[in-house]
């Protein structure tokens, strides 16, 4: 295999702790403990690095990446090396005073995440009471601050059916883009599929939607529309392939080639603490293993969208299918394919409650 371009992105997971407790959120179940954070200085020289072998942006996400207080050193740092910025974050945290300071540190993005459109259901899924309205703040500040803004929307069973007044709410804060995305089913969201999964006539609904709000807003507003795999007959070219256009990198420091790649067993991720970004892209197991086309099995090896989606996600392969090695499920010519429509089926009515996120289980 020939060496692989560098990285388009950093994902950097700054700190698991969250203020929110949302059932669908992606972080493992066993999350880094604040004690096993990498400090300031670890994650300044990850910075170095990024920009040394040509990474482009830099995502600070979490848990709640304002939940750190050297946040906008971290910006300020990634900035100067000439990285394009993006914050993921709920919101809630992001006060007048963190919002100069993340202008003075040079931050060029913001992407803001809503629960619901209406406050009580988005505090319940959220988990914070009062949530929403500080979110909405939040809005207001990115937006009078001149700085481009994403409105992200979470869709599941329990806020499925008022998606048209999120679109409103998107557009009501002067949102340049928004986000409708489906959840995925990794980590606390995976433990809460059967709480959350929608059905096919709830898809079928949201797709309606998104279709025409995207015909009303064009050229005003851009809406990315994510799709739930479980319904899907392709699978989505899961981080754009393994190894292949981004390192997610842990609050500990783990180097992963995506945020669920902890849940797949037979792997020893690298640490920023003990190896640098260039060894851990070009030539780590972790990295190369399921990079490229090699490691394929077979309907993907003769498959000719092999290079578009990369044989979908490994770990959706794993959870479904138990082997991280299989055609991902999702995948209408995978032999294991029945087994998301058994899911769908499962997390029919009634719906159970869901299991809060939290740092640490009971
Ligand atoms: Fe993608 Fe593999 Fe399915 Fe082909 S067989 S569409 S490469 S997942
Ligand atoms: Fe890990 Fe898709 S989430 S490869």
């Amino acid at each position: 295999m020939s060496a692989p371009a560098p990285p388009m992105g950093l994902i950097i997971e700054l700190t698991h702790r969250c203020p929110l407790q949302c059932a669908y959120c992606s972080n493992p179940l066993a999350m880094d403990a604040p004690k096993s954070e990498l400090t300031t200085d670890e994650w300044l020289h990850v910075l170095d690095q990024a920009a040394e072998i040509g990474i482009l942006q830099v995502h600070f996400s979490g848990g709640e990446p304002m939940a750190r207080r050297d946040l906008p050193a971290l910006v300020a740092r990634a900035a100067a090396n000439g990285l394009y910025t993006n914050i993921i974050t709920s919101g809630v945290l992001l006060t007048d005073a963190a919002m100069a300071d993340l202008l003075a540190a040079g931050i060029d993005h913001i992407q803001l995440s809503f629960q619901d459109a209406q406050p009580a259901e988005a505090d319940r899924i959220g988990g914070y009471h009062g949530a929403h309205e500080k979110k909405l703040e939040a809005a207001r500040r990115i937006r009078e601050a001149g700085l481009p803004l994403t409105a992200n929307f979470v869709i599941h069973r329990q806020n499925i059916e008022r998606v048209g007044e999120m679109i409103a709410l998107g557009e009501a804060l002067g949102a340049e883009r928004m986000e409708i995305a489906h959840t995925q089913y990794y980590g606390w969201a995976l433990l809460n599929r059967d709480a959350l999964l929608p059905s096919a006539e709830q898809l079928a609904f949201v797709n309606g939607i998104v279709v025409a709000a995207r015909a009303r807003l064009n050229g005003r507003i851009a809406i990315d529309y994510v799709v739930p795999d479980y319904h899907a007959a392709r699978p989505k070219a899961c981080m754009g392939g393994w190894g292949n256009r981004f390192i997610n990198i842990s609050p500990s420091g783990k180097a992963l080639p995506c945020h669920a790649a902890e849940t797949l067993p037979g792997f020893t991720f690298p640490s920023v603490r003990d190896e640098t970004l260039s060894a851990i892209w070009m030539s780590s197991d972790a990295f190369t293993r399921f990079r490229g086309t090699d490691w394929m099995p077979e309907p993907c090896r003769a498959c000719d969208r092999r290079e578009i989606d990369w044989g979908g996600c490994r770990c959706q392969a794993l959870a479904i299918a138990g082997d991280a090695a299989l055609t991902d499920p999702a995948c209408h010519r995978s032999p294991d394919h029945h087994l998301m429509a058994e899911a769908v089926a499962a997390a029919a009515n009634p719906v159970p409650d869901f299991v809060p996120r939290r740092l640490k289980q009971d």
